[in-house]
């Protein structure tokens, strides 16, 4: 299939970019659809460890053309930085593009974001502070600049002049200073110098990727529960993580059928604010943490660790169509003598499998499958038959119940330590 999705299933920072990093191998095409610099994707290869916000994973693999698609919120200041630390580190950079339509985080988004965000007190979102949520708010209020306006100053200096006014009003509002247009229009200047040659009409791009039947792999930002409609409301990013935003952000139609690669981290992690059933306080959670190396590619925060939820895993499933799942960092549960999946919740006397509100979601418990670890150190398996018997186990489980197969295993995060398994199977070989 042409088209592959690759989606996160659960909070984010399931190990994305390590997928993508992986199947860029056989693909000609990389676009990331939708969010900004709030993502952190990591990559571990021959060249190094690389932590990506708004670069797509496939800028690794020489063959492959890297576009920053329309649904992003783009940020040139971080854009420029990105592009410089993978130039020095030896990487031809000619292949990375930028549509024309994604629209430009600029500097007093952060500023909103960090203030408004603060201001919200005691329901504050924990947001990433890289302007996401205000520079979507701007996209949807029809005044936000957009990556070809930088090739168009006239353009530009109207629609901006229309737009600081209520950019304005809201730093007042904040105690801020008012931002001044012909500083602005002085810095578009110097992104348009930077980025102008690789600013263009995507549609071409990938329509013509697609009509010739290349490989093409969308790199989804975030995960389902932050995803704008269908995550943990308020507590999500201000785009859509999942497949149906993937296609909308590429510009790729619904009718064109894809495959959809749910990336399922074989436990629970959450950074940011929100309703969070699984969460482990206790030693295993530290465990998972430390042996996981949970912490935030973007912001360095602690990351909070649980389970597998598969409540979650089910809505997931069920709202992107996964085709196919890539589990990753088995390898972290090497050492634990038990595994749990939370497979319901406790809701005074009824057990909820679907998610409730949020009011409701805060005060459930989680109802608990209990699985034998294994207790075997896995990061060298690299077929299904040298994996051990209980993590066979525990992974047949979670493919019955995301209901779809599992195609890739990751047993470390660097880009070899992968277990790859017949597409077209239903399930493991018994
Ligand atoms: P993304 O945002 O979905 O791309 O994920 P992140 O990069 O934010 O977080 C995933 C983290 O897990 C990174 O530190 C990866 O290097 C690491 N990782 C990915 N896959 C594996 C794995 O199979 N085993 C281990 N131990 N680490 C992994
Ligand atoms: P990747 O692509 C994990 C979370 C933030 C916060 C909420 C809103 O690396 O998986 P935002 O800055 O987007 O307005 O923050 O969403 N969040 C993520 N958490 N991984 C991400 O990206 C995230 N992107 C946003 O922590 O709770
Ligand atoms: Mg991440």
């Amino acid at each position: 299939m042409p088209v592959t999705v690759v989606i996160g299933a659960q909070w984010g920072d399931e190990g994305k970019g390590r997928i993508v990093d992986y199947l860029a191998q056989d693909a000609h095409l990389v676009v990331r659809p939708q969010g900004g610099d709030n993502a952190g994707h990591t990559v571990v290869n021959a060249r190094g460890t690389f932590k990506l916000h708004l670069i797509p994973s496939g800028i690794f693999r020489p063959e492959c053309t890297c576009l920053l698609g329309t649904g992003m919120v783009i940020n040139p200041v971080q854009l420029l930085t990105e592009i410089d630390e993978l130039e020095r580190s030896g990487l031809d950079m000619s292949r990375l593009f930028i549509s024309s339509r994604a629209s430009i985080i600029m500097p007093y988004h952060l500023v909103l974001d960090r203030l408004s965000d603060a201001a919200r007190g005691d329901v504050s979102i924990g947001t990433t502070s890289r302007g996401i949520g205000p520079a979507y708010a701007d996209k949807a209020a029809r005044r936000a600049p957009r990556m070809g306006d930088l090739l168009h100053p006239d353009y530009l200096r109207t629609h901006l002049e229309a737009a600081l006014p209520h950019v304005n009003n809201s730093l007042a509002h904040l105690g801020e200073k008012p931002v001044e247009l012909d500083q602005i229009l002085a810095q578009c200047e110097r992104w348009a110098e930077a980025l102008g040659p690789r600013i263009v009409d995507s549609i071409p791009l990938v329509q013509a990727a697609i009509t010739d039947g290349k490989n093409v792999l969308l790199e989804g930002q975030g995960g389902m529960m932050r995803d704008l409609d269908w995550g943990i409301y308020p507590y999500v990013t201000s785009s859509n993580p999942v497949a149906a935003g993937a296609v909308t952000g590429a510009g790729i139609p619904p009718t064109h059928q894809s495959d959809v690669l749910g990336v399922v981290k074989v436990y629970s992690t959450c950074v940011g604010a929100g309703p969070f059933p699984v969460e482990l306080k206790d030693d295993v959670g530290r465990h998972l943490r430390e042996v996981g190396q949970e912490y935030g590619a973007t912001t360095g925060r602690p990351r909070r660790c649980g389970w597998l939820d598969a409540v979650v895993l089910a809505q997931a499933a069920w709202l992107n169509g996964f085709t196919g799942m890539a589990v990753t960092k088995l390898d972290v549960l090497d050492a634990l003598p038990e595994i749990q999946i939370c497979v319901g919740y406790r809701s005074g006397d009824q057990v909820l499998k679907t998610l409730p509100h949020n009011e409701v979601l805060e005060k459930v418990t989680p109802v608990y499958e209990r699985w034998p670890g294994w207790q075997t150190e896995t990061g060298d398996a690299r077929t299904w038959d040298e994996l051990p018997a209980n993590a066979q186990a525990y992974l047949r489980r979670i493919e019955e119940l995301a209901g779809a197969p599992i195609h890739y295993i990751s047993v470390g995060p660097e880009r070899e330590a992968m277990i790859t398994l017949p597409i077209g199977r239903q399930r493991p070989p018994a």
